[in-house]
C-alpha cells in the first residue's frame, strides 16, 4: 500500500505534534520541576486535632537542610502563620483541612494545591532565594477568604 504525498505530510506533522507533546511534559516534570499534587494519604478531618503532627502543626527538620512542614489551613487563616527556613532548605509540605476546600499557594514558586478535607496535600519545593514568600489561599473558602495568608522567611 502506498500512502498519498499528502498523507505523509500528515503523518509528519503528527510524528513531530507527538514528539512535541511529550518533550513538553518531560521539560516541565524534570526540568521545570511541575508536580502533581499527591492525594494518597488520606486523614479524618474530625481527627486532625488529634494527629501529633497537625496538633502542633510547624517545621520538623527531617536531615541536613531538609524540613517537613505540617500545616493546617482552616477558616480563614494557616496555622503556623510564619515559617523561617536557612537559604537552600528543601521542605516537603503537608497541609490539610479541617473544614472546607481550600488552596495553598507559595507565591513566586511551583508550590500550589488544593487542600481538600480528608485528604494531605503534599507539595515539595527548594527555597533557594532568601526573601519572604508570601503563601496565599487560592480556592474561594468564605467571607475571610481573601484575608487567609501566611508567610515564609527564608534567611
Ligand atoms: Cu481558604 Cu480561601
Amino acid at each position: 500500500m502506498r500512502a498519498q504525498a499528502y498523507e505523509r505530510v500528515w503523518l509528519a506533522i503528527c510524528g513531530v505534534m507527538l514528539v512535541a507533546f511529550l518533550g513538553a511534559i518531560a521539560v516541565t516534570t524534570f526540568v521545570l520541576g511541575h508536580q502533581l499534587p499527591g492525594h494518597a494519604e488520606r486523614i479524618d478531618p474530625a481527627h486532625i486535632a488529634r494527629d501529633p503532627r497537625f496538633a502542633t502543626p510547624g517545621l520538623v527538620e527531617v536531615g541536613p537542610g531538609r524540613y517537613d512542614a505540617y500545616m493546617v489551613a482552616h477558616i480563614w487563616s494557616f496555622q503556623p502563620s510564619e515559617l523561617r527556613l536557612p537559604q537552600g532548605a528543601r521542605v516537603s509540605f503537608h497541609v490539610v483541612s479541617p473544614d472546607v476546600t481550600h488552596g495553598f499557594e507559595v507565591v513566586g514558586t511551583n508550590v500550589n494545591g488544593m487542600v481538600i478535607p480528608g485528604y494531605v496535600t503534599h507539595l515539595e519545593h527548594r527555597f533557594d532565594r532568601p526573601g519572604e514568600y508570601l503563601i496565599l489561599c487560592n480556592e474561594y473558602c468564605g467571607a475571610g477568604h481573601q484575608f487567609m495568608q501566611a508567610r515564609i522567611i527564608v534567611e
